[in-house]
């Protein structure tokens, strides 16, 4: 195939925040695309922006790219460094110029960058206050990047948990308990509630929603009462939290209902290490229940593995169609989906938005049509769902 014309000639590419399954196939897509179409030079930045600021570099190859489609964690190692806000000897200091004067030495036409929310700002940060040209896309196991329907790593971090929660499900059953799964997700629910969904969880707790513990435990003592088995599943996102807490978290004074041991103190005036939510959960459940309840935690497994086909393809379509936006000289957008089709979005309609779940999201409605608990007592969704009252009206309830 001849060599189509490019507006580019070199690029830099970097891997930031949190690492997740399908970077290394958006690299793939990308440099494969760029050096084979378009003759561009690639030369891959190492561990995030602090690569950038601390010039550390190596070229990207045809060679280099061989095998890294299923390959998951980045060949570019990432970190969660921020260039206006970097630490360096013990000191937080702003990089910007540094890392701008760096890809001006490497003599980058553009920075494609490859990340979260918060990769989304620093990239953007580095374009309005350095001026250096950059180009991004949305990675991110939380699905929560806004501009874009889907982020990369999403769906294969959503079919792990739920293989997971499959086989919590078999002990469950077998011992007659509840297990508590706690997802990742940060402050949005997709991934809790994708993968509940999907495992077939009786409860399912979202950052969106924040839950009322005594529904959740009615919930599951009617399930008891109607099969006569007190096994369970109950999952819920990292940032899931009760009413309560939305409730203070929003300005109102704690009423005492459910003190948080989080924010307990010991006698001199330390805060009490964190309980995680599901240990809170579990045991707040137990007791309301009396069913012997078990913990699980996924944490950062959800964020390793070979990517799947749909995040596979997914990543390669980005990669590709970066490549063609760079050629064409288009700057200083993120590249998401919409619609099925990869487009370019402007970073102003990206930076600073968390894409959470919308509260007339179908999924929502699919488990609770299905009898999932969602935190709240069904009568009180119905009513939420027909939009006859606001979630703070539900928090204030207590
Ligand atoms: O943003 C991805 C994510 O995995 C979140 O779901 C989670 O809260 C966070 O990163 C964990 O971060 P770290 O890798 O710094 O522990």
């Amino acid at each position: 195939m001849p060599v189509l014309p490019s507006k580019t000639r070199r690029i830099g590419v970097l891997t930031s925040g949190g690492d997740c399954p399908g970077l290394n196939a958006v690299i793939r897509g990308l440099t494969k695309t760029a050096i084979n179409t378009y003759g561009m030079k690639v030369v891959g930045i190492l561990d995030g922006f602090r690569g950038l600021v601390e010039n550390r570099t190596r070229p990207l190859e045809f060679a280099d790219l061989s095998g890294v489609l299923t390959r998951g964690g980045t060949i570019l190692g990432t970190s969660r460094d921020k260039p206006a806000k970097m630490p360096i000897g013990g000191k937080v200091q702003d990089m910007t110029s540094v890392a701008v004067a760096n890809a001006r030495g490497l003599k980058l036409d553009c920075v494609v960058c490859l990340g979260g929310g918060g990769t989304q700002k620093n990239a953007w940060q580095l374009h309005q206050a350095g001026g250096l040209d950059v180009l991004t896309m949305p990675k991110t196991i939380d699905n929560d990047v806004a501009g874009t329907d889907r982020s990369f790593g999403f769906a294969t971090a959503v079919q792990t948990a739920a293989e997971a929660i499959d086989r919590l499900h078999d002990t469950a059953t077998s011992h007659d308990r509840m297990i508590v799964v706690e997802v990742m997700g940060n402050k949005a629910g997709w991934l809790a509630l994708g993968a509940g969904i999907a495992a077939g969880a009786d409860v399912v707790l979202i950052p969106e929603i924040p839950y009322d513990l005594q529904a959740v435990a009615n919930f599951l003592l009617r399930r008891q009462r109607r099969h006569g088995r007190k096994f369970s599943i109950v999952c819920v996102a990292e940032g899931a939290v009760s009413r309560q807490e939305a409730a203070v978290a929003t300005g109102r004074r704690r009423n005492g209902k459910e003190a948080d041991p989080a924010e307990l103190e010991d006698d001199r005036g330390y805060r009490l290490v964190k309980e995680s939510l599901a240990s809170r959960l579990a045991r707040q459940l137990q007791e309301l229940t009396r069913t012997e309840a078990r913990v699980t935690t996924l944490g950062h497994v959800q964020r390793g593995g070979v990517p799947t086909a749909s995040d596979r393809l997914l990543c390669t379509a980005l990669g590709v169609k970066a490549a063609e936006l760079l050629a064409a000289g288009v700057y200083n957008v993120m590249v998401g989906i919409r619609d099925g089709v990869c487009v370019p979005v402007p970073l102003q309609e990206v930076v600073g938005i968390r894409r959470v779940v919308p509260l007339d999201h179908a999924w929502l409605l699919t488990a609770n049509r299905l009898g999932t608990c969602l935190g709240i007592a069904n009568a009180e969704f119905s009513a939420l769902w027909e939009g006859k009252v606001t979630l703070e009206e539900l928090n204030s309830r207590g």
